[in-house]
């Protein structure tokens, strides 16, 4: 949990729930999929910006658990801009010292996939530069359960003893676990929501909501969440006298 002694008025991890595309597609009367494509050009615009900007750390969310629920051609459209995506831009990534992660369940993803996203992993594990984290068939729920069953089944055989179980070891079997928490959260789109994402890593990051449609999310608009950022006082459950006095 963040220490506010230790704060920046720079945020070091930022979350983004990616939200708009399909608006932005239907105010132009174009398909849902050219804004989908957009907002992949969008990112890949934004991770420029926070590279040359130095940000540590970047999550962004790019299908959640719940969009399986959408119509199957859009499904299958968001998982052939995803691969393209990949194909098209790991290399580039990695010159640019990228280190590319991903998070969530991927054993329900096509098989090609899967193994793109593993072999960017593993040539990109080296880098120091931004650490990007893809948030692909995530959901907060699914994270923490997962982590509940990881540490029950370490009980079963004994590797830890049911009192080890705290805020502190449940936090390092969630995704994310070695990462520090996001600072700042912006969600674009206009919606109020935190719709199933970073549950658990958000719970004192400060939020942002815009209404900005994700495919005309670019740098100037970051640099304005950023700036807002700049302007809160985290006090972590203490009077803003403490933290003025810290
Ligand atoms: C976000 O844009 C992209 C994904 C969820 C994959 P949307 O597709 O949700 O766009 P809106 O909310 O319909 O405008
Ligand atoms: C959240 O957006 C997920 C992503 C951006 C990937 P949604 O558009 O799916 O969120 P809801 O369903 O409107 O809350
Ligand atoms: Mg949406």
């Amino acid at each position: 949990m963040g220490d506010p002694d230790n704060q920046t008025s720079i945020p070091q991890h930022i979350a983004i729930i990616m939200d708009g595309n399909g608006r932005w597609a239907k105010e132009r009367s174009l398909p849902r999929a050219a804004g989908h494509k957009a907002g992949v050009k969008a990112l890949r615009k934004l991770v420029e910006h926070c590279i040359s900007s130095k940000l540590p750390t970047l999550t962004a969310f790019a299908f959640s658990s719940e969009n399986w629920r959408r119509p199957e051609r859009e499904v299958t459209l968001l998982m052939e801009l995803f691969m393209t995506a990949l194909d098209e831009q790991v290399k580039d990534l990695h010159k640019h010292e990228v280190q590319l992660r991903f998070i969530g369940e991927r054993e329900t993803f096509p098989g090609q996939l899967r193994s793109t996203m593993d072999a960017a992993e593993i040539l990109t594990a080296g880098n120091r530069g931004l650490t990007l984290n893809i948030a692909a068939n995530y959901g907060g729920r699914w994270d923490i359960t997962r982590a509940c069953r990881q540490l029950a089944e370490q009980v079963k055989t004994a590797a830890i003893m049911l009192s080890d179980i705290d805020e502190d070891l449940f936090g390092r079997s969630l995704c994310l676990s070695n990462q520090p928490e996001p600072d700042l959260f912006i969600r674009t789109g206009g919606e109020s929501r935190i719709s199933n994402y970073l549950l658990w890593q958000l719970a004192y990051t400060e939020l942002y909501f815009t209404e900005v449609l994700w495919p005309d999310f670019d740098a100037e608009e970051y640099d304005r969440a950023v700036n807002w950022y700049a302007e809160r006082q985290r006090r972590f459950g203490r009077t803003s006298e403490q933290v003025e006095s810290a």
